[in-house]
Parts: structure tokens; sequence; C-alpha cells
């Protein structure tokens, strides 16, 4: 008998989704460079079970960061920020080209960003099997760039590639690139010569190749005391060389907050946590809680979602109203996990 009524409670116990979620950005909200922010520790303890529902409110982490591994991230994350995060929480700004992997998987793709092959480790992991990065190329032939001096432990990692032979499909600026110089140098003689480097020049109308920028980020705050260039100033600045050399800019995709493909893809990816923990079902009310009003709040405001504006990142509250009105401000990430809380009770 004991059995039956122990069967029937489970039965019976279903565990209620939450009414809310959250959506967080990371530098500048829980992060100021490589260490948590004073009140971050706090927030993702409330939505551990600290709180007025007592109970566990789903999260996602949605960055235009990268530039390591989705479980790199999360082991990082969890230990810095003393909760445990796992991978399929993290969405960083090159996440999304996990979606390119049908349309790439055996061709040559170019990941800039990160250093060394970083970037090549992150592209494998998600399935691209001849991913190369801007080292491979210095490594083929230094004298592409004269003005840098390619170490050893580098050319450990390189791929041997003999890039005069062997055609890039695609450019993927997968995080913010460290030398500017190469990455843009590099850019335009790949896609100058139509993929095949040292090769005749392509007419610019006749261009194949894809490029696609994933983070379009102008400025971010790292623990800096002003924001710093992001990857959107790359672009800008290969954009403005392009077109000196070529008469026009290069046509690219764009991904990244506040891009509708990374919140579609964030929507996908809550919808797979939420189902796992209570079945099939609606997402809750969302909640974005960002400093960046250019990506967080303006994706939000597109994505539908509710947004908080805080005022440990990009955003400076002395300088005027935001470009992008959120739903609510708030000066740090605890107050406004509490703010929103409060909402939904
Ligand atoms: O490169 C990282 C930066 O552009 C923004 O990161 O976490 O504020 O979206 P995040
Ligand atoms: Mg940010």
């Amino acid at each position: 008998v004991f059995i039956q009524l122990y069967r029937r409670n489970i039965q019976t116990k279903t565990v209620k989704r939450p009414p809310l979620g959250f959506a967080f950005d990371i530098d500048g909200v829980l992060m100021g460079g490589h260490k948590p922010l004073p009140k971050a520790r706090n927030a993702l303890k409330i939505l551990n079970g600290d709180n007025q529902l007592n109970a566990k409110i789903p999260y996602i982490l949605l960055t235009n960061g990268g530039g390591q591994t989705e479980y790199e991230r999360a082991q990082i994350l969890s230990s810095r920020l003393d909760t445990r995060i796992s991978p399929s929480q993290i969405i960083q700004a090159h996440t999304v080209l996990k979606d390119y992997v049908d349309q790439y998987a055996d061709k040559a793709v170019l990941c800039l960003g990160g250093v060394g092959d970083t970037m090549r480790k992150v592209a494998e992991s998600y399935g691209f099997r001849k991913a190369y990065t801007t080292t491979d190329v210095l490594a083929w032939n230094s004298s592409i760039w004269p003005f840098i001096h390619v170490t050893e432990s580098e050319l450990a990692s390189a791929k041997p590639v003999d890039f005069s032979r062997t055609p890039i499909s695609a450019v993927f600026v997968c995080h913010d690139p460290r030398n500017w110089g190469v990455d843009v140098q590099i850019m335009c003689d790949v896609l100058r010569s139509g993929g095949l480097l040292e090769g005749p020049c392509v007419d610019a109308t006749k261009q194949t190749i894809q490029v696609v920028f994933c983070n379009p980020d102008l400025l971010w705050k790292s623990d800096f005391s002003r924001p710093r260039l992001g990857q959107g100033a790359f672009k800008a600045s290969f954009q403005a060389v392009y077109k000196m050399l070529t008469g026009s800019e290069y046509p690219y995709t764009q991904f990244g907050k506040p891009t509708k493909p990374t919140y579609d893809y964030a929507r996908r990816v809550l919808h797979n946590l939420l189902d796992e923990s209570y079945g099939p079902g609606k997402l809750p009310h969302m909640y974005m809680i960002g400093d960046n009003p250019e990506s967080d709040i303006a994706g939000a405001n597109a994505a539908e979602w509710s947004s908080v504006l805080v005022h440990t990142g990009v955003y400076d509250p002395t300088a005027g109203p935001p470009a992008h009105s959120p739903t609510h401000q708030a000066q740090d990430v605890e107050e406004a996990v509490l703010w929103a809380i409060e909402r939904e009770l």
C-alpha cells in the first residue's frame, strides 16, 4: 500500500513552472573583467531558491562575449560566481554558429578573434572540421603581415595548411580580434582573392565568401573605469579599409545581441531547459538584465521581454536617458532580480 501511495504522490506532484525567467548579460552585469561584480553572487543565490517564491527560478547567460567553448566558460563562471552554471545555460556571441555547421562542416572557414588556436577549438567543438585561424595563416607565411613575430608556442599550435591551395569559404569573426592589423589585412586578402591567398584579385561584385560578425558591440564594460572598444569597432575598421581598397563595403551577416537570430536562439535554449525540467510548455515571463542599451535593452524590447538596465556597466545614468528604454532601471543585478520577483508575486 505504501509503494502505491508513494507512486501516486509522485504522479500527482507536478512541479509548477515558475512565473518568470531571466537572461543575464555577463560583462558589466555579473562580471567586471575576470572578477564578479559585488552583487552578482547574491543575485544568483536568490534565483537558486532563496526567494519569496521558494522556487528555483530559471536563467540563462546571454553574452556578446566568448573566446572559449561554452563548457570552459561554464566551468570558469561557476567557480568565480560560486554557483553551478551548466554549458547549456550559456549563449556566447559565437554559439549561434552551431546553426551553420551543416552548411560548412567540411569547408575551410577562417575563425577570427581570441588568441592562438582557441577559436579553432571552439569551432571544432561545434562540428566544423576545417576551422583555421589567422595564426595558421601567419605560420603558413609570416610575411603576410611584416610587423608581427609568431612565437614558438603559436607555431606549435598552428595547423600546417597551404592557404594558396585551400579555398576559404567563410570568415567568422567569432570573438574580439586581438591584433586588428593582422586580422584586417588577412580578411582583405582572403576576400579580394575569392578565398585563395595569393590568388588573383576577384571582381568585388562576384564575391561568394560569407562574412559573419558575431558581436556588434561598439563598446563594452570590462574592469577599466570606462567602456572599451568591442567587435563593432573592429567591424567598422575592417569595412573602412575594405572600402578604400575596393570602393564598397563587404556584405555581411550580423549575430549577437540585439539581433533577432540571437534572441530566437536564446528562446530555443530556454524552451529546451524548461521543457527538460517541467515538461513541454510556454516560456515564462522573461526578464533581460543588461548594462548596454544598444544590445541588451534593444534586443529585449524587440523580443518582447521585460528588461532591467543596470548602472554597473556601459550605461552611465549621469549622461542622460538611454537610447533604448528599459522596463526598469536598477543600481545593480541584485536590485534588478529582487524588483522582477516582487513584480511577479
Ligand atoms: O566582448 C564582450 C563584450 O562585447 C560584451 O559582453 O557580456 O556585455 O554582452 P557582454
Ligand atoms: Mg554587458
